[in-house]
């Protein structure tokens, strides 16, 4: 899996230090592959190496993009402190094409072990909304303290969706424990992206609820088996501009030293 190209390597043991997995190691005075390497196919030891001197599953280390400079802080904190949760959504759609480049990066947010299972739910379009929401709707109207969610919902508002033109929904199948994690994170990145790019986004926690616990939910949703709907997030053209940051606690810290 993991090539070196001895021609280029400069055996300065950068791919060794940085593999997490301990698959590199140095035999006099170069860079070697351990045979029953753990790879975790980060490519920590492609991306570290300025030599372009390994490769990882074939793929030519040229050939892959360079990094970009990184948001300055400023950009961060502007991006995160302005950040509100939209629920006034113009009705117009968001294009497909739009979501694709937002879900194309954020593929590379983190999974523990790299294992990648995130896989992506949109529900595209007030018909497939509105059969997910009768479905959550339904898992509510027993609930104590839900009566308003579910009166709003039958007299033809929106309480799950909120009116939004689309949900995209974090997923991945139970069985890993850092399965809702790598899901979470995810949609966490997806939700900073889109702002950035125009889309106002508001948390679908009432959906993702009733889907964790409700088969019947999962299936109008269209999703089968095992799959299981980790985070969710409505999607759409906001309707409401902020003028100012509203406050927040401050940060509760423990530092712990000794
Ligand atoms: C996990 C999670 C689930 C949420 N679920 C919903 C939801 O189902 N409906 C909704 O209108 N807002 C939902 N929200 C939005 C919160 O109410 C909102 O983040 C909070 O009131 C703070 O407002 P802000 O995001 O504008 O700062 C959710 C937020 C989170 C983090």
């Amino acid at each position: 899996m993991i090539v070196i190209d001895e021609n280029r390597c400069s055996h300065d043991g950068l791919c060794v230090r940085d593999c997490p997995a301990a698959c590199l190691k140095m035999v006099d005075g170069k860079v070697s592959v351990r045979a029953d390497a753990p790879c975790l196919k980060c490519g920590h030891c492609v991306a570290v190496c300025p030599q372009a001197a390994v490769s990882l599953d074939g793929q030519d280390p040229d050939a892959l993009p360079r990094v970009s400079p990184l948001p300055a802080e400023e950009a961060m904190t502007a991006l995160i402190r302005g950040h509100r949760s939209i629920r006034q959504f113009e009705e117009r759609p968001l294009p497909r094409e739009l979501l694709l480049r937002a879900l194309d990066t954020v593929r590379y947010a983190p999974t523990g072990k790299n294992v990648e299972n995130v896989r992506w739910l949109v529900l595209d379009g007030r018909q497939a909304l509105m059969r997910a929401a009768d479905a959550v709707v339904n898992t509510m109207r027993d609930k104590p303290g839900l009566e308003g969610v579910v009166r709003a919902h039958d007299r033809g508002h929106d309480p799950i969706f909120r009116g939004a033109p689309c949900a995209v929904f974090a997923c991945a199948e139970e069985g890993y424990h850092l399965t809702a994690a790598n899901c979470i994170i995810a949609l966490s990145w997806l939700d900073l992206l889109l702002p950035a790019m125009g889309v106002g986004t508001c948390w679908a926690g009432y959906a993702v609820g009733a889907a964790l616990h409700s088969e019947k939910v999962r299936l109008a949703m269209g999703l089968k088996g095992k799959v299981m709907p980790f985070a969710g997030l409505m999607a759409g053209w906001s309707k409401v501009r902020y003028a100012r940051i509203p406050v927040r606690r401050q940060p509760d810290i423990t530092w712990a030293s000794e």
